[in-house]
């Protein structure tokens, strides 16, 4: 099918390259290559392509959403830990000022106390938690609908 209405930044953060094998019974079987493949198909059945990134890296992903500028349509990123601890990440998406959708795959709220909060909830469009990667699914769907 043809890609016509851009492309959307889907950016992974720190140990979601593990995914499959880290803490299942938190995270589910599903690898990140099966991550990537739901958000490429979920993306291209809504017209748009997805640019799946990772990295364990904090200036990596920083560096990622600055090059959405310009390049990409919205942004659906799981930024893990840095969640948690990140004031760069929280300026980077405040500073590109690119639509995004923050998801988390386990419901953080029922966890450690140290998750429940996210510097980057206040400069994203919506949350969405403890959906498992069917929360990826969502976020884009919602993404192309604040788009739209
Ligand atoms: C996570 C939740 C974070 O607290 C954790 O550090 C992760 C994954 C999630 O998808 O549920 O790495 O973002």
């Amino acid at each position: 099918m043809t890609t016509s209405h851009g492309t959307l930044l889907i950016l992974n953060g720190p140990n979601l390259n593990l995914l499959g094998t880290r803490e299942p019974q938190i995270y589910g079987t599903a690898t990140l290559e099966d991550v990537n493949a739901l958000c490429t198909e979920a993306a291209s059945r809504l017209g748009f392509s997805a640019d799946c990134q990772q990295s364990n890296h904090e200036g990596v992903l920083i560096d990622a959403i600055h090059a959405a500028r310009g390049t990409c349509s919205g942004i659906v990123i799981n930024a893990g830990a840095f969640t948690h601890t990140s004031v760069a990440l929280r300026d980077a998406l405040a500073g590109v000022e690119l639509p995004a959708i923050e998801v988390h795959i386990s419901n953080v709220h029922t966890r450690e106390e140290f998750r429940h909060h996210s510097y980057l909830s206040p400069v994203v469009d919506a949350v969405i938690v403890g959906a498992g990667i069917n929360g990826y699914k969502l976020a884009i769907e919602h993404l192309v609908h604040l788009l739209a």
